[in-house]
């Protein structure tokens, strides 16, 4: 295995409180294409309007009719998405878990692939497409329960507009999301950084707050990113790949067999 991988395992062994922020590239192995780089979603139709939360507020039912036209005919990403599976690397990180050397996991990710991989200690600090989220109160739901007799529909606990509770461009991060990657960013001091390319706030934020706490970086992606100069480790490759590898050299260095 590759020296890097070692290098990773050991600082997972020797840390207090590793964190992994993870970012599109760890599901691009199940199949969901990227945002940005070769093939990214954005790079081949462009980016969304970056005032999607105010549009959906200034008609939630036209909204709606369009979720509800595109569900008769998903489109490329929702087919992906709906298809998807975990991968090695979303396993790699519920047996990291399991060892008790991550201690939580900050995803981009809106699939629900960590949740079903095994991982427990996850914010998804862009919410999860398989609920609803109320506007108002924050209670959330499974998408299940929406019946398109009411659209839009109506939070069952306060009344409030209900939507999906995927953070949409220009819509707040939800407030306990926010507080709890803060809180798991103050306490981390080693970040494993999957899979993204660091351009999203305030998710790109927390590997450079680690860093300035006197922190550690293990970066694992296939390209460069702005971390990768500040990464003690780059493990270069696929995480799918890579990740598997390092529970594997954890395991060896645990048993003393390096
Ligand atoms: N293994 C590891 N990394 C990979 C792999 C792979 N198999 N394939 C691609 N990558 C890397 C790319 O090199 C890139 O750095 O994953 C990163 C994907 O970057 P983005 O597409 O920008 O995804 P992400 O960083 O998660 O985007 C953040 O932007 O559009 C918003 O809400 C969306 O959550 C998303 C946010």
């Amino acid at each position: 295995m590759d020296e890097a991988v070692y290098q990773a395992a050991q600082l997972l062994l020797g840390a207090h409180h590793a964190v992994a922020l993870v970012g599109a590239g760890l599901s691009r192995e199940s199949g969901i294409p990227t945002f940005r780089g070769e093939g990214g979603l954005w790079t081949r139709f462009g980016e969304p309007p970056m005032n999607q939360y105010q549009r959906f507020l200034a008609d939630p039912r036209a909204w709606w009719l369009q979720r509800l036209e595109e569900g008769q005919r998903p489109s490329e990403f929702a087919e992906a998405i709906q298809r998807a599976r975990p991968n090695p690397g979303h396993y790699a990180l519920a047996e990291l878990e399991r060892l008790g050397l991550l201690k939580h996991v900050i995803t981009q990710n809106v699939g629900n692939l960590h949740f079903e991989a095994g991982s427990v200690n996850v914010t998804e600090i862009h919410g999860n497409r398989t609920k609803l989220r109320c506007v108002a109160c924050g209670q959330r739901q499974p998408v299940r329960a929406f019946t398109p007799e009411e659209v839009p529909p109506r939070c069952p606990a306060c009344g409030g507009l209900v939507k999906s509770d995927t953070v949409m461009f220009g819509e707040p991060i939800p407030p306990e999301a926010l507080a709890e990657c803060e809180r798991q960013t103050r306490l981390c001091d080693v970040m494993l950084v999957v899979g993204t390319s660091g351009t999203v706030y305030p998710a790109a934020d927390y590997p450079v707050r680690v860093l300035m706490q006197g922190g550690t970086l293990i970066e694992s992606n296939v390209d460069d990113t702005p971390f990768t100069p500040h990464a003690a480790v780059v493990l270069r490759g696929p995480s799918g790949v890579l990740l598997p590898q390092v529970v594997e050299a954890v395991k060896r260095l645990r048993n003393g067999e390096r």
